[in-house]
């Protein structure tokens, strides 16, 4: 009996409908080649032009809806004509806390094949898995605005719970353990931000204490971001917070090829009660929207963890195979990798690598 999994689908804004089309693509194809797994998919029109229309991102009853679902989709969400903290605050951020996906996954490899910009680093050499705590920290949306004029006042709050902080860094090490890596590096700003993220120091090395045979180092952010630069090498599962982990998984996606290879997971390691959600780490890109410039591997990349989350590893090992043999071939490639082939020009060679292989 092949297993039917239901899928909810955002294309969203920009190129995020053009990018989860060639993920979608790929879906069909390895369903049509296993011939024992099924996807059912639903799209839902929600993002910036369903809120020019309706005042809101998506229903009031959202959440509702994709919660029957095993798994979200989403291409990106924003667009230059909506405040960006309306759109995110609208679609992304409501799925990520209504649904407590504490974790999130951004892997990123250099491929053979692609380039890195860093001087002297070959295929193979970066190879990191930035994990992001995905409901707390900086992105708690707690504060305010008040006063006008010379007494403006806005107040910014990081919410910062042992609770939370324990479980995203308990995951780092399980995934790390799991995966065969050997270090997990955490990284925070304990030496300004002396509430939260010395409390995430301290909860580090206890949750390390459990895992004698990982190293482990912890750094500061700025320092970070500067090391994985000078020494990318040195780096294999990085942990930390909301926003620093977004910043990271910007950062290691450049070191290896860009944003148009980035892929992202979030989801609860612990209950499956809501569906996991699906985004490459990229945004809506509205400077190369509509002409059918991105590159879809992120997305597609993206549906390969989906896959692994829903338990058909198999096919995701084989999608994997496939973009890894597109990129090395050299052949079709969009614009940010030197190529000139189309969006869908890329889909349609993975899908072909597929065939093959079957
Ligand atoms: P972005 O990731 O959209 O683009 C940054 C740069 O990378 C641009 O030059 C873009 O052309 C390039 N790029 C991104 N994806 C690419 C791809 N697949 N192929 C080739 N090049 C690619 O970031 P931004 O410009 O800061 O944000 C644009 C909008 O997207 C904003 O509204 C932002 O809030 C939103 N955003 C949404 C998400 C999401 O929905 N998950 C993520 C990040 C940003
Ligand atoms: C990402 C994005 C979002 C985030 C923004 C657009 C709110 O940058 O998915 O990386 O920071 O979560
Ligand atoms: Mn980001």
């Amino acid at each position: 009996m092949a297993t039917l999994h239901h899928i909810a689908i955002i294309p969203g804004d920009g190129i995020g409908a053009e990018v989860v089309s060639e993920g979608v693509k790929c879906l069909k194809t390895l369903s049509e080649i296993s011939g024992d797994i099924r996807f059912e998919f639903k799209y839902f029109p929600w993002g910036s032009e369903y809120c020019l229309q309706n005042g809101k991102m998506m229903p009031e009853d959202g959440l509702e809806v994709l919660k029957n679902f095993d798994a979200i989709y989403l291409g990106a969400v924003g667009d230059p004509r909506l405040p960006d903290d309306v759109t995110l605050h609208g679609l992304l951020l409501p799925i990520k806390f209504g649904f407590d996906l504490y974790a999130g996954l951004r892997p990123v490899f250099l491929f053979p094949g692609v380039e890195s910009p860093l001087a002297r680093i070959s295929e193979g050499e970066i190879d990191i898995v930035v994990i992001r705590e995905n409901t707390e920290g900086e992105y708690s949306n707690i504060g305010g605005v008040v006063g006008v004029e010379e007494r403006e006042l806005a107040l910014q709050s990081g919410l910062f719970t042992r609770k939370g902080i324990e479980r995203i860094i308990a995951f780092a090490f399980e995934y790390a353990v799991a995966r065969g890596r050997k270090k997990v590096t955490s990284v925070t700003k304990s030496n300004a931000q002396r509430y939260g993220m010395v409390l995430w120091d301290k909860i580090f090395k206890e949750v390390a204490a459990g895992y004698p045979e990982i190293r482990t180092e912890s750094k500061l952010i700025d320092a970070a971001c500067m090391d994985v630069i000078r020494s990318p090498k040195g780096y294999d599962v990085i942990v930390a917070s909301n926003l620093f982990a977004d910043i990271l998984s910007d950062l290691t996606a450049a070191a290896t090829g860009g944003m148009g290879l980035a892929p992202g997971a979030s989801f609860n390691p612990k209950d499956r009660t809501y569906p996991g959600f699906f985004d490459p780490v990229h945004g809506s890109a509205p400077d190369i929207a509509g002409k059918g410039l991105a590159n879809p591997i992120a997305a597609i990349l993206t549906v390969r963890m989906m896959l692994d989350y829903l338990g058909e590893g198999e096919a995701g090992e084989l999608l994997y195979q496939a973009v890894g043999k597109n990129l090395a071939e050299k052949k079709v490639r969009t614009i940010d990798l030197g190529g000139r082939s189309q969006t869908h020009e890329v889909g349609d060679d993975i899908v072909r690598i597929l065939r093959s292989f079957s």
